[in-house]
C-alpha cells in the first residue's frame, strides 16, 4: 500500500488535493486514475446507443456486458445478469421500493433498523404508507453499537415480508452480521435487502455466502464515479415487474434500467473494480485497520473527545464523535481551515443520529478514512484536535 497514492490523479503535485487531506470518504472518495481513464476511453470510443448494428455501438454493448460481468465477480454473484445500474443507491433503491411494493398488501410487515442510511429507511417508510403495511423497527445498543439481534425472534413474524439492514453503518461504522440476519429473516420467508453502499470499499462482498435477496452499493465509495449498483437474485428479479416503458426488454437486468444507461459511469465503475482487484482486497483490509486503529487510538487519548461507536474491531473505518464545548459544524470548520475534509451533522444517518440524541446538538463530526490515507495524515489530524480542544478550555 506504500505507493497507492500514486494511483489517485488529484493527490498529485501541483493540484488542490495534494495539500488536503481527505478524510471524507464515507460521503465519497477521490477517483482512481483507472476509472477516469476508462471513463474517457469510453466518452472516446464507445459513444454511442445500445443495440445499433454498428461497431461504436457493440463496442458500448460488450463495455456493459464487461462490467456487469466484474461486477457479479466482485459480489461473488452466480450471474451477470443479477447486476443492475442506476444513478445512484437511492434513485435504485426508491425504484425497487416502489416495484417491490407491487407484490405487498396492506398488514403485511417489514423491518426496517435504527441504524440504516435514510436511503435504506425513507424508500421503504413511503412504501408502507401506500400499501398499509406495518412497520417494525430493529433496534441498536447505544453501548454495544451492534443490532439489538436478541430482539429480531421477536420481530419476525410469518407476516414479514421484507427485512432492510445495513452492512456497515455511515455514521457509526459497526460492520453488522448480515448473514445471520438474513438466515434468520429467510427462516420466517422475508426477502433481505442489503445496503453495502459503506462497507464495499473496506471488505470482500459475497452476495451467496449472506444468502440475501438484493444488495446495492455506489461506486463513488470505491474510487469510481457517480453511479449505483443493484445485485438481485435472478429468480427473484425475473419474478418483479418494475415501472418500465413499454418498448424497454422486459428481462433482467435490463427491465430495471430505466432509459439511456450511462456508459461512461458504467465505464468508471469497472475502472473503479479493476483498480481494487489490482491493488487486492486483503492489503487494503488489512492497511485500513491499522489506520483505523492509529486513530482511534489517538481521538481516544484526547481529553473531551468522545467517539459515538465501537473500538477498532468489528469496524469499518468511519469514526462519529463529538467535541465538548464546541459544535460538530463548528470543529468541522475549524479543520477545513486546517486543510482537513471531514463531515458534520446526520450524515443522512438520521435515525442513528436520533437514537444517539445527538440530532439537537447538530449530529456529529464524521471522520472517514479511504485507502490513499496515510499515517502521518493521522497524526496531523490528531495534533489539530489537541490544539482545538486546548483552545476550546
Ligand atoms: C450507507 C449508505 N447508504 C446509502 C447511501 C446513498 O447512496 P447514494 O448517494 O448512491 O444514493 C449512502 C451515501 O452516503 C450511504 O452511506
Amino acid at each position: 500500500m506504500s505507493d497507492i497514492r500514486k494511483h489517485f490523479p488529484s493527490l498529485a503535485q501541483g493540484r488542490p488535493g495534494a495539500s488536503t487531506i481527505f478524510f471524507d470518504g464515507a460521503a465519497g472518495t477521490q477517483m482512481c486514475a483507472r476509472s477516469i481513464d476508462r471513463m474517457n476511453e469510453a466518452m472516446l470510443d464507445e459513444n454511442a446507443n445500445f443495440g445499433g448494428l454498428f461497431q461504436t455501438s457493440k463496442r458500448a454493448g460488450e463495455l456493459v456486458t464487461k462490467t456487469r460481468t466484474a461486477v457479479a465477480e466482485f459480489f461473488h454473484a452466480s450471474d451477470a445478469r443479477e447486476i443492475v445500474f442506476g444513478q445512484n443507491m437511492t434513485t435504485l433503491t426508491l425504484a425497487m421500493a416502489r416495484t417491490f411494493g407491487r407484490r405487498l398488501k396492506a398488514a403485511d410487515e417489514i423491518l426496517l433498523t435504527r441504524m440504516d442510511h435514510d436511503a435504506n429507511v425513507a424508500p421503504w417508510l413511503s412504501l408502507a404508507e401506500d400499501r398499509g403495511l406495518t412497520v417494525k423497527w430493529l433496534d441498536f445498543s447505544t453501548e454495544t453499537y451492534d443490532y439489538e439481534l436478541t430482539q429480531l425472534d421477536e420481530l419476525l413474524t410469518s407476516k414479514t415480508k421484507f427485512v432492510a439492514v445495513n452492512y456497515a453503518s455511515n455514521v457509526i461504522g459497526t460492520i453488522n452480521d448480515v448473514r445471520s440476519i438474513t438466515a434468520r429473516a429467510k427462516a420466517v420467508g422475508a426477502l433481505v435487502f442489503v445496503d453495502a453502499v459503506q462497507y464495499a470499499p473496506h471488505g470482500v462482498i459475497d452476495v451467496q455466502e449472506i444468502g440475501c435477496d438484493f444488495l446495492v452499493c455506489s461506486a463513488y465509495k470505491f474510487y469510481g464515479p457517480h453511479h449505483g449498483i443493484l445485485w438481485g437474485k435472478l429468480e427473484v428479479l425475473e419474478q418483479l415487474e418494475p415501472y418500465k416503458v413499454r418498448t424497454a426488454p422486459a428481462y433482467a437486468p435490463d427491465k430495471f434500467e430505466t432509459g439511456t444507461k450511462s456508459r461512461e459511469a458504467i465505464a468508471g465503475v469497472l475502472g473503479a473494480i479493476e483498480h481494487l482487484q489490482s491493488v487486492g482486497m486483503g492489503s487494503i483490509v488489512e492497511y485500513e485497520k491499522l489506520l483505523g486503529a492509529q486513530l482511534i487510538d489517538g481521538l481516544r487519548s484526547i481529553r473531551g473527545v468522545t467517539i459515538h461507536g465501537k473500538g477498532a474491531q468489528g469496524r469499518v473505518p468511519t469514526v462519529a464523535l463529538t467535541v465538548s464545548g464546541k459544535t460538530p459544524a463548528e470543529v468541522a470548520q475549524a479543520l477545513g481551515i486546517d486543510g482537513i475534509n471531514v463531515w458534520h451533522g446526520h450524515n443522512y444517518g438520521w435515525e442513528p443520529v436520533r437514537r444517539l440524541a445527538l440530532l439537537e446538538g447538530g449530529g456529529v463530526v464524521r471522520v472517514s478514512l479511504a485507502q490513499y490515507n496515510t499515517g502521518e495524515e493521522v497524526d496531523y489530524f490528531l495534533n489539530k484536535m489537541e490544539a482545538l480542544l486546548a483552545s476550546a478550555a
